[in-house]
């Protein structure tokens, strides 16, 4: 790993393997939570979210605590921004302060920059737009190999805003590395522009044939926050085309497991109902946000 986590280019499957490896082994006997590790006490983490979050923001801030870090939970509304500080003069008045690593969300690409002029901090990419967002690509790459073997033969479908989603830009990164058999687009084709004629995957209108060889199924939310235009079609029909339940998931195999990046708009995109499931790894990938950030913290401070 570099000395910042800004996208997955670079990395190699070994990279990744060993990061979930890592993380992994942050898991206490009983696998249900995280032992504390007093490994990094000296180092200063701070989150800057200009845009709303509750996983990757409190797993950071949890993962660090584990880890023995200080983390400062920056507060944008209650900062000099609000006086009109920049958000270069405020990034550098945060490294002069000491903090070493800045985890970074933001609706624009600002974070490369950044982290080119204030190369004495480190820092993560925890949401670039619909750009990247690094660190829940290895997230979910580590929940299914809880329950799959080998990336290579798993038929992947990804169902929803596909275009809006910085989830699947950096999940197909991380797939490229690792591999896979195939990758079957779906969703309604007014949020799916980018991936109707994508030469990663192939684009399939119909839930039901989408869903039916899947070994695994990442269902995304409709990015609302990033709609630059009404949608075409009505929530009802939404649900009706596009809603993952009991009744779309008859067609799939008992194997399948079913991912959701979150959160979670329970009665559009997923029926409440699936949550329960054992097939459904959505509370699984809150879980391992923990460790796969405890990874990432202890290997980007080895880099330091
Ligand atoms: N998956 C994800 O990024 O969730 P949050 O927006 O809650 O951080």
């Amino acid at each position: 790993m570099s000395h910042n986590l800004l996208n997955l280019t670079g990395s190699t499957e070994q990279d990744i393997l060993e990061l979930i490896e890592l993380a992994n082994s942050f898991k206490s006997g009983d696998l249900n939570e995280y032992r504390h590790e007093n490994l990094f006490p000296d180092k200063k983490v701070a989150s800057f979210f200009s845009e709303p979050s509750t996983r990757t923001k409190l797993s950071f801030e949890i993962a660090a605590c584990n880890l023995g870090a200080k983390f400062l939970d920056f507060n944008i509304e209650n900062s000099s921004i609000q006086k009109g500080e920049t958000l270069e003069d405020t990034i550098e008045a945060m490294m002069l302060m000491g903090v070493d690593l800045c985890i970074l969300r933001h609706p624009e690409s600002v974070i490369h920059d950044l982290a080119k002029k204030f190369s004495s901090m480190q820092f993560i990419n925890a949401g670039e737009g619909s750009v990247a967002h690094p660190s829940q690509a290895l997230i979910d790459l580590m929940t299914i190999r809880e329950s799959k073997e080998a990336f290579k033969d798993l038929k992947i479908t990804i169902v929803g805003d596909l275009d809006h989603s910085r989830v699947v830009s950096s999940f197909l990164e991380a797939i490229q590395i690792v591999g896979f058999k195939s990758i079957t687009f779906c969703g309604h084709p007014d949020l799916c522009k980018s991936y109707l004629d994508n030469p990663i995957g192939n684009f399939e209108p119909e839930l039901e044939t989408a869903l039916q060889d899947a070994d695994v199924i990442m269902a995304l939310r409709i990015q609302n926050e990033r709609l630059s235009e009404k949608l075409s079609i009505s929530a009802s029909d939404y649900v009706e085309r596009y809603q993952i339940n009991i009744n779309s998931l008859q067609v799939t195999s008992p194997e399948m497991i079913l991912f959701h990046p979150g959160p979670v708009n329970f009665g559009i995109e997923l029926h409440k109902e699936v949550a329960e499931l054992e097939n459904c790894k959505v509370k699984n990938q809150i879980f391992n946000g923990v460790g796969m950030r405890m990874a990432i913290l202890t290997k980007l401070f080895s880099q330091a």
